[in-house]
């Protein structure tokens, strides 16, 4: 399977996933299908597209010609017919099992045999929705993050009916636009949404037990990290709707393991609607003329909190590679590229000794004698063969 006839692309779902996906494909020159069932939905992403592009013209990054043709690359339409002559079709609608399969069973009636289909989806199996195909070979997981065009990650996930050239196509396809591309087994949360579990987890674990509040947490991962953003300002930002339903569908697609416990803290500021900035309230306050407290800049306490979150993302970083959800150079990618974290995981264990990484989790281990702070198999092998991941050994 092929994706030369793939000048054409249908994009399902004309939310903040699918126009940013129709805007990428746009600008790399295919003509566009922009399909929502909501006539508000696509002239909400219609003016949205001509505001970006206006901003880019603008900022001096487009000319005005250039952006006049990337619009008119686009057709936003409520007529899935529209979609037929299409060589890939990226699906970003609602997260729902029942009704992506049933978008996908009528697109799988109008397109060519050869057409690839695929799913954005966050947190389905790609196996669950494939199995209402009549063709699953050609359907696979192609998974953006927001904002698509400017984020340059993309997670790729065969499912297990994938055509390997299905995947290959796509993959050097999504290249073609400027993506750097990671090869993720369809298991929970793929890769970057499995592995960045302990940055929020661990730190809201850290509040609830005490150790020390929001704005210190923040600061010792921001100053003293080196992350961005610290957790509680990032997941305040996400909102908590989004991050506290990612976390307990990882830990239910997970057959409950503790590792991935969610936190009555994230769930009561979900259940009071303070989902963060866009409700003005989230662990910080964001009204106007709120005060919110000062960091406790101690630095043995932000040594002890930077490393307390730092072990447990290593460990989940290993993880990924001991039960091959993705390579080891992938799982670098997918952290520093998806969610901009200062240095590749495997390279900062590396850094702080794989000796001090499992030293750190026995110990919490040993404190709470809790079944979240067991440290990797892999870790703990190659801390006996005296290995590293990319250095010398
Ligand atoms: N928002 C993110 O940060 C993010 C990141 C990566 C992946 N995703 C995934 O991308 C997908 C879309 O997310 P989003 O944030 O863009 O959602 P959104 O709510 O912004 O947009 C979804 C769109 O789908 C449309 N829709 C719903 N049901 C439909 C149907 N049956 N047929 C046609 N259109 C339909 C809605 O009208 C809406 O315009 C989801 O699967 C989500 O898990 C989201």
């Amino acid at each position: 399977m092929s994706l030369s006839i793939a000048n054409k692309i249908g994009v399902c779902g004309a939310g903040t996933m699918g126009n940013g996906i129709a805007q990428i494909t746009a600008t790399f020159g295919h003509e566009v299908v922009v399909y929502d069932q909501s006539d508000e939905a696509l002239s909400k992403a219609k003016a949205g597209l001509i505001k970006i592009m206006n901003r880019l013209v603008e900022k001096g990054r487009l000319e005005q010609s250039e952006s006049e043709q990337i619009i008119g690359r686009i057709e936003y339409t409520n007529d899935l017919n529209k979609l037929s002559d299409s060589g890939l079709v990226i699906e970003a609608i609602i997260e729902n099992l029942e009704i992506k399969k049933t978008l996908f069973q009528s697109i799988e009636e109008l397109v060519a045999e050869e057409c690839i289909l695929a799913s954005n989806t966050s947190s389905l199996s790609i196996a669950s929705i494939s199995s209402a195909l009549k063709k699953p070979e050609r359907f696979l997981g192609i998974h953006f993050f927001n904002p698509a065009p400017l984020m340059p990650l993309v997670e790729i996930i065969p499912g297990v009916a994938t055509d390997h050239s299905v995947t290959d196509s796509a993959k050097k396809l999504i290249a073609d636009w400027g993506k750097t591309t990671v090869l993720a087994k369809d298991t929970p949360g793929f890769i970057v949404n499995r592995v960045a579990r302990p940055f929020y987890s661990e730190s809201i674990r850290m509040l609830e037990e005490g150790v020390a509040d929001a704005a210190t947490i923040d600061w010792a991962l921001t100053e003293l990290g080196g992350f961005r953003m610290g957790p509680f300002t990032l997941m305040d930002f996400i909102g908590h709707d989004v991050n506290y339903i990612v976390t307990e569908t990882v830990f239910e697609a997970f057959f409950y393991d503790p590792r991935f416990k969610p936190s009555f803290t994230q769930k009561r500021l979900y259940e009071a609607g303070f989902l963060g900035r866009k409700t003005g309230r989230g662990f910080y306050d964001y009204h106007d003329g709120a005060t919110n407290p000062e960091p406790n800049k101690d630095y043995l306490l932000g040594k002890y909190i930077l490393n307390r979150v730092l072990v447990m993302l290593i460990n989940e970083a290993i993880d990924a590679v001991f039960m091959n959800v993705a390579s080891k150079e992938d799982v670098e990618l997918a952290m520093t590229k998806g969610v901009n974290y200062p240095k590749g995981l495997l390279h900062w264990a590396d850094e702080i000794g794989l000796e001090h990484v499992l030293t750190s989790l026995q110990e919490l281990q040993n404190e709470y004698g809790e079944d979240r702070y067991r440290p990797n198999p892999l870790l703990k092998r190659m801390v006996t063969n005296k290995k590293t991941f990319f250095g010398a050994s």
